[in-house]
Order: C-alpha cells, then structure tokens, then sequence
C-alpha cells in the first residue's frame, strides 16, 4: 500500500535521509521511531508529496509520488507535525475549508463533516474558534481534517507529540479504531513503547538510515529473548547468590554481574521460569528486596539493533 524506493534526501551537502526502503502493506499500523533529526518529518513529507527527493520513488496505493501526486494526495490524509494558526475560523469552518478544497460537493459535507466531529468526539465544539481549542482537542482537529475525503492512507506525524498522558491513550485510541475501520496507518513517533503496543510493524530510523523493520511480534520476540533482569538483595555480600542466576537454566552464565546489591543477567525465559528463579533464590536463602525487569530504552533498542541482534 505503501512503498518508498531508494529515497534520498540531501539539504545542500547534509544527507538528511539516505536509500531509505520502505514498504507497508494495506491494513497495517506502521510506527516509524527514530530520535530528533533521524529524518522521520523529511521522509514522512516525500510521501505527502511536498517535498522534492534527491533520488528515489514512493508509490501509494499504486500512484507514484513523484508522477502523479495529485493522485497521492486523493487516496492519503495527512497530518503535519506542527500545526498552523487559523485566525478567527470556527471548527466546522476549518474542516469545510479542507473539504472544499477536495472537491466533496456541499450536501456531503455536511455529512462528512458531521460523521468526522462525532467520531473525534468534537461535536460539542463544531461552533468554537480553532485559536481556542486546547492543544489535545487541536491535534484531534488536525485528525479529523485528514478524514474528510475519507482516504484510504492516513501518514500522521508525531500526532501524540505535546499531549498529556491521558490526552495521548485517547490518541492511541482513535488510531486504533481507524485502523479497525480499515485505514492504513503510517504514525511517527521518538517514543518506541508510544507505539509498541497497537502497530502491527515498526521501522527504527536514525541519522537518515532505517536500522530495523519489522512486524511487531519479531522485535518484540528478539527484545523479550534479550531483557536484563535486575534482582535486588537485603543480604550482606549479595554475590555469593551469583551461582543461583548461573545456574538456571534462562539465564546467560556469562552475563551475571553484581553491582552493590543488585544482580542482573540476561534472561530468556518466560514468566514461569522468572518465578522458578525467584523461588531459588528465596530458598538458597537470599532476601529480595526487588526483583524486575529492566526496561529497555529506545536507546538500548538502537543499540541492540546496530549490534546486529534484531534486522
Ligand atoms: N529544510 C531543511 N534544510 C536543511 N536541513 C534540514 C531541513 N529539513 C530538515 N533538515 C535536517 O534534516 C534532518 C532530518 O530532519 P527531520 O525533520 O526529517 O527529522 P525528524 O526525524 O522528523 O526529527 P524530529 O523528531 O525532530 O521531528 C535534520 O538533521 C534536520 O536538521
Ligand atoms: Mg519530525
């Protein structure tokens, strides 16, 4: 549904995105993670068709992005990263605006209009001005904008980014529920676990190349089979329970350490076998004071990722 092909980028000598490869089946919730500067705006802004590549193709739903935009631009809704000021438009004003401008003719925008504000839970706000929303109930507008010629695609960039925990589930939410309405979604986003749990495949990008790319379930199966668990003792020289850790059978020997009072080790079992462990130490005679996963960071991923262990 979508495909980028060999997509570079240069701003005058700085390579912004380089042979970028992409491709994303119909249906599929795409996250597409990468730190400030990784080039996930200047990629994301090729495939609305307002950017010029350096080299390369993208091809959405069949039409090519450098050929035939206009035609991208009637299957995609897209969602910027920064969101302009619209002085002294009302709600409804701005989203007639955008579908004005794609041709839907009057009594269907009624309609459409409505159906959008309903579904974005902003009917209540139809006749404020857009300068007085909040800056969770702007980026729904901005949503609602890119559904009003009911496109197949939606490419949204960072549309969490600012909003407050509860403002980004609601968020997570309505992406779902589009997805379920048969979108394809390709979302942006710095925070890997913002996104983790409802893609169904991400992409890791950084300095303009993609590290990884894959469904969900193979990175998070390579994540699961490289987690740290972190074992915290009230016993005094805590490292004579080092050879419990060893000597599991999840545990990599080779990667227990002791540091003050914490073990750690890399472990590759499930829930079951992270019980057996505990139950051992407790019966070898050690006093846990915690005893958990270690959480691992977007910059962990990266570096697994460059360390060749998810591809
Ligand atoms: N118009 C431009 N002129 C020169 N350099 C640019 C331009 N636009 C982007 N860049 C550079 O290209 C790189 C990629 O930028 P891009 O906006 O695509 O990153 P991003 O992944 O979206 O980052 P962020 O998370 O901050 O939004 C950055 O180093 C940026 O400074
Ligand atoms: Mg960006």
């Amino acid at each position: 549904m979508i495909e980028v092909i060999d997509f570079t980028k240069q701003y005058g000598d700085f390579m912004a995105v380089d042979g970028l490869n992409l491709s994303i089946a119909e249906g599929e919730i795409y996250g597409f993670i990468g730190p400030n500067g990784a080039g996930k705006s200047t990629t994301i802004r090729f495939l609305a068709t307002l950017l010029r590549p350096t080299s390369g193709e993208g091809r959405i739903a069949g039409h090519s992005v450098t050929q035939d935009p206009m035609a991208v631009r009637r299957v995609i809704g897209f969602m910027p990263d920064d969101f302009g000021v619209y002085d002294g438009m009302k709600v409804w004003e701005f989203l007639d605006f955008f579908a004005v401008a794609y041709e839907i003719p009057r009594l269907e925008r009624r309609r459409t209009i409505g159906e959008v504000l309903e579904l974005l839970d902003l009917t209540h706000k139809r006749d404020d001005f857009v300068n007085g929303l909040s800056k969770g109930m702007k980026q729904r507008l901005c949503l609602a904008k890119t559904l009003v010629h009911n496109p197949p695609v939606l490419i949204l960039d960072e549309p969490a980014s600012g909003l407050d925990p509860r403002a980004r589930l609601e968020m997570k939410s309505l992406l779902s529920e589009l997805s379920r309405m048969g979108k394809t979604i390709l979302v942006s986003s710095h925070i890997l676990s913002e996104l983790a749990d409802f893609c169904t495949s991400i992409g890791v990008i950084e300095r303009g190349k993609l590290l990884a790319s894959g469904s969900i379930q193979e990175i998070q199966r390579e994540l699961r089979a490289h987690r740290v668990l972190k074992v915290r003792l009230l016993n005094e020289s805590p490292e004579r329970f080092a050879h419990v850790l060893k000597e599991h059978s999840a545990v990599k020997a080779e990667s227990v350490n002791t540091i003050d009072r914490t073990l750690s080790a890399e472990f590759e079992g499930d829930g079951s076998a992270q019980a057996d462990l505990l139950r051992r130490l407790i019966d070898s005679g050690a006093i846990v004071e915690a005893f958990d996963e270690e959480q691992l960071s977007l910059e962990d991923v990266f570096m697994m990722i460059t360390k060749g262990v998810v591809n």
